[in-house]
């Protein structure tokens, strides 16, 4: 984690919780994080949750009504502004609810509804004309790790869409080994670390040194309290997409809190 990047917690809900338990979960994510006295804004680190479509407009509502400091997105959005395109969410209607954040092309995506490199940069490109920051999920199998190694691939799946972008482009880069989705099998520190260097070279090369220097780059794959704290410790590093310990409230306010752990 550099200085000059203000470290992201993002929390990845998936296909969990309904509005009536989002309400709940972000309460007691605020509450928790609040009791903590833990400055979780631009000094520590911004916190940011990733609920279902359905959810958001009640997290929306209950973030700004009690003014928590949390920030929202969406998990997906159509590459499409708006027509034909049945059951797809624009992001306009995305930016409409204020969501500051919008994931694109994370590994369950891309395998199970096909979303291809040229889907994703389409993606990004959507919610950059809509005002919401991408965050651009890469990562590899473990089938392309033992053929190419680690960095090939999210390389690769990050050049394709840096290339349609413009240098001053806001964006968040999530590398995610698949592998490590879910399995309770985090990469190393190390292994992380050297993967999110090859990114921030590639965002160098492609969109040059503010944009290098400029763009957090997060890991996620089994991140809970207990191993995020070795990640952030890591220069290339600037936070955490977490899934599966995200909804619980208590333990993805440890991570959040990770400063403590961390001992910087
Ligand atoms: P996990 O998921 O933390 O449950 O491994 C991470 C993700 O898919 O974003």
């Amino acid at each position: 984690m550099a200085q000059q990047r203000v470290p992201l917690i993002a929390g990845n809900w998936k296909m969990n919780l309904d509005h009536l338990q989002a309400i709940g979960v972000v309460q007691k994510l605020a509450w928790t994080l609040e009791e903590g006295k833990h400055t979780y804004d631009a000094a520590g680190a911004e916190v940011v949750v990733f609920p279902p479509f359905t959810d958001l407009r009640s997290v929306q509502t209950l973030i700004e009504g009690d003014r928590f400091r949390l920030g929202f997105g969406a998990q997906d959005l159509s590459q499409h502004d708006s027509g034909a395109y049945t059951g797809e969410i624009s992001g306009a209607f995305l930016k409409a609810l204020k969501a500051g954040y919008v994931l694109v092309g994370h590994s369950e995506r891309r395998q199970y509804h096909g979303e291809t490199d040229e889907i994703c940069a389409a993606k990004v490109g959507a919610a950059i004309r809509h005002g919401i920051v991408p965050v651009l999920c890469v990562g590899e199998t473990a089938e392309d790790l033992e053929r190419h190694g680690a960095s090939a691939v999210p390389v690769a799946q990050l050049r394709a869409v840096l290339g349609t972008l413009q240098a001053d482009a806001e964006l968040v880069i999530a590398y995610e080994p698949v592998w490590a989705i879910g399995s309770g099998q985090a990469a190393t520190a190390e292994q992380a670390q050297q993967v999110c260097a090859a990114l921030r070279t590639t965002i160098r090369e492609v969109l040059g040194d503010a944009a290098a220097d400029r763009t957090r780059i997060l890991y996620g794959g089994s991140v809970k309290s207990g191993n995020i704290a070795g990640f952030l410790r890591e220069p290339d590093i600037d936070g955490a997409l977490v899934g599966g310990a995200s909804l619980d409230p208590v333990e993805f306010a440890a991570i959040a809190r990770f400063q403590k752990h961390v001992g910087v």
